[in-house]
């Protein structure tokens, strides 16, 4: 059973538990220095920015830690308001807060919480209205527990009253997170006493904030310390070329839709060296994008064709996929398509895909021929669904419409100077300027969430199949500054001492 939610924290899954035949599992704990770490720096990148409005949008500026991949929003609750940074999941849907109680208990909620805890009674607005009926849990362990209540919430300018969320009296997470995905996801839904309940999107809809339940979220520049979700409009300034919708699929037995599953349908690796188209011309496969998950998920014949052609390694010892720092100024770019051949294509550049790996002392790893080593944004799904999470998303203007079960995709217009926002005319409407792909594969997600077990159903044809006619035309380009690599000087971490830490694996992960 994978739940849409449940797979937010995949990233940490990824690496605790690898499915690749070419990873092993390894020794790995959980270090409250690495979190507190983590959490601090969550907290410093979460930075004000002027909130722009339109009549029908509401727009959050966005704080981006690229070492995090994680997108943050300020957002205020109660009476007088509270203030609390919390993290954008567009893979799960409810939108919760640590209690202050919660808090206190330093073993569960490791480093505390940095970014806000909530203290009900100094809301003269709080009202409990489901005690005990909040559980919400991620597949990595983590999870948080207590009860729905309902408050004045404030996100960029725009005042709900009555919002619902979850109050957690008990977490293992520090920072509150901010589900914006399909009810049908909502935890009240399954551990709750099963109902459904207007969450962000549909409560904006609800007390006419916005026209109708849809976002787009961008960031504002590659290197990226901010970005923008826009409640209820497009900025055609924030992005280039077209921008062309696909449709989102059911993914739970009784053909529900309950996650942002689209069809992914081409990929392709290019560099100054050449062009690899890696998929067949019938390929179409069901794909989640989900912001609250850092890396990308690949089935691992695809996974593993892109660590050939950049050289990428999978380390068994530290159980992750690693790169030379250096591949980030590299000027080759993945490309994925969406949709079919009428849809719309994102190039992903080497910069959003090389992430740090330092240890916990603060020291650079290096490989033995002194280059310094980083974590590459890609890795085999397994049997897990494929996953497009940050190390895609952060490449691509994405417009999520609830209301019509559309995803529009473009690529970042990451030299916006101006802004040019477009509310949904009514709810329902169409996604403004958005075109919609001709001739799509459908695709079917099972009710376990792996793609793969059904396979996709695939019609229409296009693209040429060419990985191997003449070996990676694309791999050399990858490879022109030279790099050779190297297993790790790992006498000298033993020597030293030192512990490995992932970054941008929400949980902290130590590897000893
Ligand atoms: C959120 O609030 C904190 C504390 O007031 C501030 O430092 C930070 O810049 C804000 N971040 C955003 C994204 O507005
Ligand atoms: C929340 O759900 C999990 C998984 O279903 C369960 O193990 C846990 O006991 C629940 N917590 C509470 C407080 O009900
Ligand atoms: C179920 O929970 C929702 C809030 O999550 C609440 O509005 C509703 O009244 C509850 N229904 C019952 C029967 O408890
Ligand atoms: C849940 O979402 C659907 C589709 O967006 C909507 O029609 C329905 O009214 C929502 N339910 C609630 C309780 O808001």
């Amino acid at each position: 059973m994978t739940r849409t939610r449940l797979i937010s924290a995949l990233a940490a899954l990824s690496l605790l538990a690898p499915t690749s035949a070419n990873t092993v599992l390894w020794n790995v704990v959980r270090n409250e220095d690495v979190q507190a770490a983590q959490l601090q720096r969550r907290s410093a990148v979460l930075q004000r920015r002027s909130l722009d409005r339109r009549a029908g949008t509401v727009t959050a500026a966005l704080a981006n830690a690229e070492t995090q991949g994680l997108y943050a929003a300020n957002i205020t609750i109660g009476t007088p308001p509270q203030s609390f940074g919390v993290q954008i999941d567009t893979g799960s849907s409810d939108m919760w807060v640590p209690s202050a109680a919660a808090c206190q208990d330093t073993q569960q909620v490791q480093g505390g919480c940095p970014n806000g805890q909530f203290d009900q009674t100094a809301s003269s607005t709080f009202v409990d209205i489901e005690p005990g009926g909040f559980n919400i849990s991620y597949v990595d362990g983590t999870g948080s527990s207590g009860d729905y209540f309902q408050d004045t919430f404030r996100i960029g300018g725009a005042t709900l009253t009555n919002f619902e969320m979850g109050l957690a009296t008990s977490t293992t997470i520090g920072t509150g997170i901010m589900g914006i995905g399909y009810n049908t996801s909502e935890a009240n839904v399954d551990t709750g006493n099963g109902t459904e309940y207007a969450n962000l999107p549909l409560a904006m809809v609800n007390q006419g904030v916005i026209n109708s339940a849809a976002y787009s979220l961008w960031l504002d520049d590659l290197q990226a310390t901010s970005g923008s979700v826009l409640f209820g409009g497009i900025d055609t300034e924030k992005f280039t070329g077209n921008l062309i919708s696909v449709d989102v699929y059911p993914t739970d037995n009784q053909h529900r839709v309950t996650s942002f599953t689209v069809a992914w349908t081409s990929l392709s690796v290019s560099s100054s060296s050449g062009t690899d188209q890696l998929t067949s011309s019938d390929f179409a496969e069901a794909a989640i994008l989900d912001s609250g998950t850092t890396i990308t998920l690949l089935p691992d014949q695809y996974a593993e064709k892109i660590f050939e052609e950049v050289g990428a390694q999978v380390d068994e010892q530290l159980g992750a996929v690693v790169v030379p720092c250096d591949l980030q100024k590299n000027t080759g770019t993945i490309n994925y398509a969406f949709g079919g051949p009428g849809g719309p294509t994102i190039k992903v550049s080497m910069s959003q895909l090389v992430l740090p790996l330092t240890t916990n002392t603060g020291n650079p790893l290096t490989f033995q021929n002194g280059q310094t080593v980083c974590q590459f944004g890609i890795q085999p799904a397994g049997t897990l669904p494929t996953l497009f999470g940050d190390t895609f998303l952060r490449s691509a203007y994405v417009v999520y419409d609830l209301e019509n079960n559309q995803i529009a995709l473009a690529s970042t217009n990451f030299n916006a100077k101006g802004s040019n926002i477009v509310s949904f005319a009514s709810k329902g409407a169409p996604i403004p300027s958005a075109t919609e792909a001709s001739n799509q594969l459908a695709v079917q997600q099972t009710a376990t969430g792996n793609p793969r077990a059904n396979g996709a159903t695939a019609t229409g044809s296009v693209a040429t199949f060419n990985p191997t006619a003449t070996g990676l035309n694309a791999a050399s380009g990858f490879h022109s500054a030279g790099h050779s690599l190297e297993p790790f000087a790992w006498s000298r971490v033993v020597v030293l001492g030192l512990s490995v830490a992932f970054m941008g694996m929400g949980g902290g992960i130590l590897l000893l």
